[in-house]
């Protein structure tokens, strides 16, 4: 079943030591939400709240990428939030090509187990990432964020969005209007017929 899956999943990961992030955190942080979400949002990696926590978006950015959601008339409950890498990289830094790498299987499968209809990349090492996956180009986020792709991804046909970074626009109020923008654009793509036919079976909620 999804939910044993998923589950499964999580113990892989609380338990992984391919790459040194391990020696450094206090909690993995596998991801939340529903287990048949019509769109996952995919930051970077974990900050310090969410090391303590063990749980995604849970300091200042995911306060704010709460509202975001809210303004999709949705609740985290509703969506899946994860990150590209599970543990927090030492004082925030980027995430390494390498731990990018040695993460990405982990979300590979939690986006095959999950089948989002619409993929959120959150920043430019979700976008790039997400991009290459899904082999297309990317140009970077100042050019490519608000296009909505339709891409083949491990096997799923989705549309995949690129915005900012939730905590850029704590930085720089400039871009609060831009992501506020792209998420318009995101609530207008989930109310079209295809997203809305995203229907589980009673597995889905198990
Ligand atoms: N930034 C991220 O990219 N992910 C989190 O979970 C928190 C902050």
């Amino acid at each position: 079943m999804k939910g044993d899956e998923l589950k499964q999943l999580e113990d892989e990961i609380r338990n992984c030591i391919k790459c040194p992030l391990y020696k450094s955190r206090t909690n993995t942080v596998p991801g939340e939400g529903s287990h048949n979400p019509a769109i996952m949002f995919i930051g970077e990696a974990p900050g310090k709240q969410e090391d303590i926590q063990g749980r995604p978006f849970v300091g200042r950015a995911g306060e704010y990428l709460t509202h975001l959601i809210s303004t999709l008339d949705l609740k985290r409950e509703d969506v899946y939030i994860t990150n590209v890498v599970k543990c927090r990289p030492p004082n925030n830094r980027d995430p390494t090509d390498e731990e990018i790498e040695k993460c990405l299987p982990y979300l590979r499968r939690q986006i095959k187990l999950l089948k989002p209809k619409i993929i959120v990349a959150l920043g430019r090492h979700a976008a790039k990432t997400l991009a290459r996956e899904s082999g297309i180009s990317f140009k970077g986020i100042t050019r490519e964020r608000g296009k909505i792709s339709r891409v083949r991804i491990y096997g799923l046909e989705i549309s995949l969005v690129y915005t900012y970074h939730p905590a850029a626009a704590l930085y720089n109020p400039n871009l609060k209007n831009i992501i506020e923008g792209d998420f318009r654009k995101i609530k207008e793509l989930l109310n079209t017929d295809d997203t809305k036919k995203k229907r589980g079976t009673l597995d889905d909620f198990l």
